[in-house]
């Protein structure tokens, strides 16, 4: 097991400049060094490396890590490759996990050497003679050549001995352990999959650890469609999405992920340009399959099949979510026309059609609110109070305490706004992306795909951990040139109220500046400021908020330019929180787990929050020249 301790001692042990000086012509600047930055373009030198600290940086694009980070990042490599390179150079040793652990290492290698060889077998068996049936199949769902060759499709041959005669070298107790032969008492073991298309399934690094294959067109009714491998030392199906190997590098390019339902929908997708996409393998998505997920990306998509079947799937996925939520993470679904998969859907009106359902997900609680307002009729008193203990019921499963409330308050507003339709939410619609519910867009067209999710507004993203964060002081001046900025365009503090009062942990100005927004006067700056002080509370002054030169503080600035600066220092406020706890419990989950997953999450966020910080104090600086 790696320890942090272990870590620090091995990243004190690295001389970070002699590391990166390897492939940067570095020069000495002070106590760091510098150099043009060789993660992007640039003639002069922004990027330092500081060897006390053991961090580089870089001002120009922000890359930023340690020596670990390095061998990732620029030599490519793996987490735990580049920890045992640099714990090589070091002269430390790499913590061996127990022996017995060794040993079940040592086992899993050598099944991985069977499930290789096997893995080549099947796509020579393909490439025969034998191979032929197979090929034509492959042919009539229009898979190319290219597509074939990328996902390693094979055919296992007829006969129950086939394989065993084909690996021979191995002993029959490895082909058993591997799942490729069935040992039944008092018979003779036999091959599993005899006479079927063979699509190797492979684990995060491209190994091959279990195969999925499928009887050829109807030669035989009464097979399963499908044989997956069983679970084996190698092959757990409820930690394994298939294609993941393949799709996570996709999605760091396009910040999204698909799941599928059925792993042809995988290929077919790949083959239609979409290469972020996994599917389970034949099982509802397990807890761990949501927690892989999130590992490459906040939101991943659902794109389940048009069917009831697929429609059920949806829901045991989010009801399977729900306890897990954290802030900023959640999942997004797609319903597909009825009676479609996603192999389906591109065969019959192509991958445009496929990229425009996957642009206008769904939200987790528009789902869950749309699957149990037409759970039942609701004609009754009764029924409508059946339906508000349902979707509370829900509530009540997520465990963070502040997803919860958000989920908590936003439920009971739809259902007020449901059950009692004459009332009027008292937010204007439409405000920074929070729109209240409104019953006619989501009772009339397509159940699932009539709205686009209200993403950036939903309560994960912007729920955060309960106790406070430090006080740093950009924060609090942040806080006070929005509260500054918001009495001096009142119109802007009614159209985003409704999403600063879902925001927890506000300066408590904000609060009494919201509520004005409730009653029917006209908001107008010199009132809101007469409310703050009789509150006890004072408006900020330029002191508060030194440093910050947004233009919507200045006197007779361009209003419309002020506005929009003024939106977007807000949302900057709601989302920061939000990043910063995803990044703890991302940083803790690393340190407990230590695995590439984690790590490439961790970093993932980092970049994400560098970038944050960047964007904070391009906004708040840019007037200063002006
Ligand atoms: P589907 O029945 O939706 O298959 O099964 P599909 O993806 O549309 O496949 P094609 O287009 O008919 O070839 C979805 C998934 O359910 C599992 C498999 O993992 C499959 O990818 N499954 C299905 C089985 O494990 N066994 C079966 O008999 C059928
Ligand atoms: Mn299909």
């Amino acid at each position: 097991m790696l320890t942090p301790q272990w870590l620090d001692q091995l990243r004190s042990r690295v001389a970070l400049s002699a590391l990166v000086g390897r492939s940067v012509r570095l020069q000495k600047a002070g106590r760091e060094h510098k150099a043009c930055c060789p993660f992007h373009n640039e003639n002069s030198p922004s990027f330092y490396v500081n060897d006390e600290k053991g961090f580089y940086h870089c001002f120009g694009c922000g890359a930023h890590g340690d020596a670990i980070r390095w061998m990732t990042d620029h030599q490519g490599m793996a987490f735990m490759d580049a920890v045992k390179d640099l714990a090589a150079e070091a002269g430390m040793d790499v913590p061996e996990p127990d022996p017995r652990a060794a040993k079940a290492a040592e086992k899993r290698d050598s099944l991985h050497d069977v499930m290789a060889a096997a893995q080549e077998w099947f796509k020579t068996s393909l490439a025969s003679p034998e191979g032929n049936s197979a090929l034509r199949y492959l042919d009539t769902r229009g898979f190319d050549a290219h597509t074939i060759q990328r996902f390693g499709f094979g055919f296992a041959p007829e006969g129950r001995q086939a394989l065993k005669g084909a690996l021979s070298r191995f002993p029959e107790e490895m082909l058993i352990e591997a799942g490729l032969r069935i040992a039944v008492e008092e018979r003779d073991p036999y091959d599993r999959f005899r006479g079927r298309l063979m699509l190797p399934i492979e684990d995060a690094r491209g190994r091959v650890i279990a195969f999925g294959g499928r009887i050829l067109a109807k030669t035989k009714t009464d097979a399963p469609k499908y044989l997956n491998s069983p679970d084996t030392p190698l092959f757990d199906k409820g930690r394994t999405l298939y294609n993941l190997h393949r799709a996570a590098p996709a999605a760091r390019q396009s910040g999204r992920m698909v799941v599928v339902e059925g792993y042809m929908d995988v290929v077919a997708m790949a083959a239609a340009g979409i290469a972020e996409c996994v599917a389970p393998l034949g099982t509802a998505l397990t807890e761990q399959q949501i927690e892989m997920l999130w590992r490459h990306v906040e939101m991943p998509i659902l794109c389940f099949d048009g069917d009831k079947a697929g429609q059920r799937a949806a829901m045991r996925a989010i009801t399977r979510a729900l306890p897990l939520l954290r802030p900023a993470h959640s999942l997004r679904i797609v319903r597909l026309p009825e009676g479609l998969d996603p192999d389906d859907l591109i065969k019959a009106k192509g991958a445009r059609a496929m990229e425009a359902l996957l642009s206008e997900p769904k939200s987790l609680i528009e789902v869950l609110w749309e699957a149990e307002r037409d759970a039942v009729p609701l004609n009754t008193p009764e029924d409508k109070a059946g339906l508000k203990a349902r979707l509370m019921a829900h509530v009540d499963a997520i465990q963070d305490p502040d997803i919860a409330s958000l989920y908590r308050r936003e439920v009971q507003d739809r259902y007020s706004a449901f059950a009692f339709p004459k009332r009027e939410s008292k937010w204007q619609p439409g405000g920074g992306g929070q729109s209240g519910f409104q019953r006619g867009s989501s009772q009339k067209g397509g159940k699932w795909n009539s709205r686009p999710a209200p993403a950036p507004s939903s309560p994960e993203s912007i729920s955060r951990l309960n106790r406070r964060h430090e006080q740093g002081g950009t924060r609090d001046g942040l806080s006070a040139a929005v509260i500054a900025g918001l009495i001096r365009w009142p119109d802007i503090l009614m159209r985003h109220a409704e999403a600063l009062a879902r925001t927890p942990d506000l300066d408590p100005r904000f609060e009494l500046l919201i509520d004005c927004c409730g009653g029917s006067e006209a908001l107008e700056s010199a009132r809101l400021e007469a409310i703050l002080r009789q509150s006890g509370a004072e408006p900020p002054t330029p002191a508060d908020y030194y440093g910050f030169r947004f233009g919507f503080l200045g006197n007779g600035e361009n209003p419309e330019k002020s506005a929009e600066e003024l939106t977007q220092a807000i949302q900057l406020l709601i989302e920061r929180p939000v990043l910063e706890s995803a990044l703890q419990a991302a940083t803790a989950r690393h340190e407990r787990e230590f695995t590439d997953e984690t790590f490439a999450e961790q970093q993932r966020l980092r970049e994400r929050k560098l970038e944050f910080d960047s964007r904070l104090r391009h906004m708040a600086t840019r007037h200063a020249s002006s």
